[in-house]
C-alpha cells in the first residue's frame, strides 16, 4: 500500500469515528428530548379494526378509559373520533388536524366526527340521525325563548321563529302548513344580532350566550356544567371539571375537564339540570342564578334532588321528581325528528295521559309485531342488564306514535325500567281509580290543581 492511500485510510477513519460520535451523541440528544418518554417508555401502536390504520395516540395517553362500550378501543382507536396525525410522537404533530380539540362532539365539528355517513348520521333513516337532527332543536337554536321575547318586547309582530343563536337551517325543507305549526317564518333561522338596540344587546348577553348546545365550558365559558354539542347530555360533567381519570396527560390541577373519558345514554337530570332549572329571566332581561341549589345535587345525581330541580313558584307532580327526566322525555324530544322547529308544542310527545291514560281511556299500547320496530333498536344504547324486548311485547306510546320502550305491560300492569338505574316502578293508572279530573283536561296544569307535589315540601 502507497503512502497517500496509507493517509486516505486513516483519514476516512478519524471521520468515520467523529461521525460516528456525532451521531450517537445527537441519538443521546434526540432521546432525552423524546417528548413520549414521559408518558410511556416505548411507542404503543394499536391498529383499530374499523379503520384497519395504525396509530399511535396511546404512547401519551396511556391509561385513557374507553369512551364506552359501544366504542371499544380496539375497533374505534382515537383519530375517527379526534383526527389528529396517527403515526407522529410529538404532541404538536400528533395534535395537528385535531378536531374540536377538548370536545370532538362540539356542534362546530361533530358532522366530521359523530356525524360521519353510517354513524350517526344515515341518510336512509333521518330519525336515527341525531347528528342532522340536534342541531335543529330549540336546545341548540333557542328559537322560541327568542321568539317569544321578540314578540312580548315588540321587536317582532308575531311569535314566528326568525331568529337563533346561529344560523341554522332545515336540511329537508318544509312544506307551508308545517312551517306554520312549526311556528317558523320560513325553512331557516338567521342569526340574532343585537344591532346596537341596548335591550336587545342585553337580551343576547343575558340570554343567548349560555345554556344551550352551542355554547359550554368548552367554548370559553367557565361557568358552564356542561359541555357543549353532543356531550352536553351524554358526558357526565362536574361543575369542578378536574380530571379523576387515568390519562398521564391531562393536567389534573386545571379545572374545565369531564372527570372522565365516558359517555352515557343513560343520562342523569343532573345533565339536564346543568340548563335546566337554573334560574329566571326578569322582565327587564336580567338572568337571576338560583342561589339555592345545594352544592351536593350539581356533582351528585342522588342527593337531594328535590332542592335541586323545584324552581319556587314551579309546580310538579311527584314522579316528575321522582323518576329521571328522560324517563318520561322521548329520544325525538331531546334529540329532534330531523326538522327545524320554533315551539315547544311541535316537538312534545309525552304528555301526563301517555302513562297514566285518563278517566275514560288505559294508556296508548302497541304491539311489537316485527324486529324492525324502532324500540328494538333503540333499547340497544340503554344501560347495561336493561331487560329485553320480545317479539309480542306492548309498550306504550306517546304522542306521534313515539315509543317508550321502557315502558310496558307486564302481567296485566304497566312498569316502567328507569333508563338511567336499575329500578322500576309499577305506574298507577287513573283509568278505573279514583281520581277525580275532568278526561278533557290533561294538561299538566290541569293535574297539578290537586297533585301538586311542590306544596308539602314549600
Ligand atoms: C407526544 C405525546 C402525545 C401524543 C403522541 C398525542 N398526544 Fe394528545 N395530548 C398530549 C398532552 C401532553 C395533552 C395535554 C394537553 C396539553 O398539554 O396541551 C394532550 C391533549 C390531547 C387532547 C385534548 C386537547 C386539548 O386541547 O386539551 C386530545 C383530544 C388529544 N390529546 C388527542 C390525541 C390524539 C387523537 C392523538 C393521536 C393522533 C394524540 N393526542 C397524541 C400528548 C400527546
Ligand atoms: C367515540 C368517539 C371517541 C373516541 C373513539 C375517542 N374519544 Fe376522546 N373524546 C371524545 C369526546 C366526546 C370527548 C369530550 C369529553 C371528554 O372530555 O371526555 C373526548 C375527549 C378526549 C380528551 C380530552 C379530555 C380532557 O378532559 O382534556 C382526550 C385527551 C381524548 N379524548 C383522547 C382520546 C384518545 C387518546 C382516544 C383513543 C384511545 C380517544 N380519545 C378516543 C370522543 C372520543
Ligand atoms: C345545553 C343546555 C341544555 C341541556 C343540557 C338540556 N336542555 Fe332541554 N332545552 C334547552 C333549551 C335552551 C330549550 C328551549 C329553549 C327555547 O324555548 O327556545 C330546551 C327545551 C327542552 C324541552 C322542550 C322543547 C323540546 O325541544 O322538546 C324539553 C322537553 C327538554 N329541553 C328536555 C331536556 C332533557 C330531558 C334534557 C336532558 C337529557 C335536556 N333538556 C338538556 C337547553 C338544554
Ligand atoms: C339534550 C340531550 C341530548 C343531546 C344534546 C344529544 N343526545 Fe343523544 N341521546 C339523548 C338521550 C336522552 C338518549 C336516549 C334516547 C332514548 O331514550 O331512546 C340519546 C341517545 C343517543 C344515541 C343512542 C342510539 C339512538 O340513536 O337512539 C345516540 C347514537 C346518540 N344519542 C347520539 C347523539 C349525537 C351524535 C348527538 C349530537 C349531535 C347527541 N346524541 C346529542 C340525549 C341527547
Ligand atoms: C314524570 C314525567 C316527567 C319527568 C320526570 C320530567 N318531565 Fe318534563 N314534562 C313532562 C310532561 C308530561 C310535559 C308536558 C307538559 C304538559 O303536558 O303540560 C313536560 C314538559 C317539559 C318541558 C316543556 C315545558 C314548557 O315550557 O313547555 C320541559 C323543558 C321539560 N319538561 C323538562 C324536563 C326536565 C329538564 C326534567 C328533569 C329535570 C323533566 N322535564 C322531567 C313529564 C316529565
Ligand atoms: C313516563 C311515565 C310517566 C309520565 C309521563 C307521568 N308519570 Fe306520573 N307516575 C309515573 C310512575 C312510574 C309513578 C309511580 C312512581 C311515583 O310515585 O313516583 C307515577 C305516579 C304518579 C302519581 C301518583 C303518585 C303521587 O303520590 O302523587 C301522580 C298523581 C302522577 N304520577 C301524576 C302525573 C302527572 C301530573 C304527570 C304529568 C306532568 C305524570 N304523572 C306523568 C309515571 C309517569
Ligand atoms: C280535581 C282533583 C284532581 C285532578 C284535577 C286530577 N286528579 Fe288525579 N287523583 C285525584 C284523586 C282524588 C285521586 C285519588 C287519590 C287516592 O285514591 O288516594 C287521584 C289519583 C290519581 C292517580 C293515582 C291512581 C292510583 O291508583 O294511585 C294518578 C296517577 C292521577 N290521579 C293522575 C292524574 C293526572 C295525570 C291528572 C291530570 C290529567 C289528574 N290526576 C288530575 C284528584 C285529581
Amino acid at each position: 500500500m502507497g503512502r497517500g492511500a496509507k493517509d486516505a485510510w486513516s483519514l476516512t477513519a478519524l471521520f468515520g469515528i467523529v461521525f460516528l460520535g456525532a451521531a450517537i451523541a445527537l441519538v443521546f440528544i434526540r432521546d432525552s428530548r423524546r417528548p413520549w418518554k414521559r408518558f410511556s417508555p416505548e411507542p404503543k401502536a394499536i391498529v383499530p379494526t374499523l379503520t384497519g390504520k395504525p396509530e399511535r395516540c396511546l404512547t401519551c395517553h396511556s391509561g385513557i378509559e374507553e369512551i364506552s362500550p359501544a366504542h371499544p378501543i380496539s375497533a374505534f382507536g382515537c383519530v375517527i373520533c379526534h383526527g389528529g396525525s396517527a403515526l407522529a410522537l410529538s404532541k404538536t404533530r400528533a395534535h395537528r388536524g385535531l378536531l374540536g380539540k377538548r370536545n370532538p362532539a362540539s356542534l362546530r365539528v361533530q358532522e366530521k366526527t359523530c356525524g360521519v355517513e353510517g354513524c350517526h348520521t344515515r341518510q336512509d333513516n333521518p330519525k336515527r340521525s341525531p347528528s342532522i337532527s340536534v342541531p335543529l332543536t330549540l336546545m341548540a337554536t333557542k328559537a322560541s325563548e327568542v321568539s317569544k321575547t321578540a314578540f312580548a318586547l315588540g321587536w317582532q309582530s308575531d311569535e314566528l321563529a326568525r331568529f337563533g343563536v346561529v344560523e341554522t337551517r332545515d336540511p329537508f325543507g318544509l312544506a307551508p302548513e308545517p312551517l306554520k305549526k312549526r311556528a317558523l317564518l320560513g325553512n331557516g333561522l338567521a342569526p340574532f344580532k343585537a344591532w346596537e338596540h341596548p335591550l336587545k344587546a342585553r337580551f343576547v348577553k343575558n340570554c343567548l350566550e349560555f345554556c344551550h348546545l352551542h355554547s359550554g365550558y368548552d367554548q370559553n365559558n367557565p361557568k358552564a356544567r356542561h359541555l357543549s354539542g353532543c356531550s352536553a347530555c351524554h358526558v357526565p360533567f362536574r361543575p369542578d371539571g378536574r380530571y379523576l381519570g387515568k390519562d398521564r396527560t391531562i393536567n389534573k390541577g386545571e379545572t374545565g375537564h369531564a372527570p372522565y373519558h365516558r359517555m352515557t345514554t343513560a343520562i342523569p337530570y343532573t345533565a339536564c339540570n346543568a340548563c335546566h332549572n337554573q334560574g329566571v329571566h326578569s322582565l327587564r332581561l336580567k338572568f337571576f342564578y338560583r342561589t339555592d341549589i345545594p352544592r351536593a345535587s350539581i356533582t351528585d345525581p342522588k342527593a337531594d334532588r328535590f332542592k335541586a330541580y323545584y324552581i319556587p313558584q314551579a309546580q310538579f307532580a311527584r314522579c316528575e321528581v321522582e323518576l329521571e327526566c328522560i324517563d318520561c322525555h322521548t329520544r325525538t324530544e331531546v334529540m329532534g325528528d330531523g326538522h327545524l322547529t320554533g315551539n315547544k308544542a311541535s316537538l312534545q310527545r309525552v304528555r301526563c295521559k301517555t302513562c297514566h291514560g285518563t278517566r275514560s281511556s288505559p294508556p296508548d299500547l302497541r304491539t311489537l309485531e316485527t324486529g324492525a320496530n324502532e324500540a328494538f333498536w333503540m333499547i340497544r344504547s340503554y344501560r347495561k342488564g336493561f331487560p329485553a324486548l320480545r317479539l309480542g311485547d306492548r309498550v306504550v306510546v306517546a304522542d306521534g306514535n313515539d315509543p317508550l320502550p321502557h315502558v310496558r305491560e307486564e302481567n296485566g300492569r304497566i312498569v316502567l325500567h328507569s333508563k338511567v338505574y336499575e329500578k322500576s316502578w309499577e305506574v298507577p293508572l287513573v283509568f278505573q281509580s279514583g281520581c277525580t279530573q275532568t278526561p278533557e283536561k290533561q294538561h299538566s296544569q290541569d293535574c297539578y290543581l290537586c297533585h301538586d307535589a311542590s306544596r308539602s315540601f314549600r
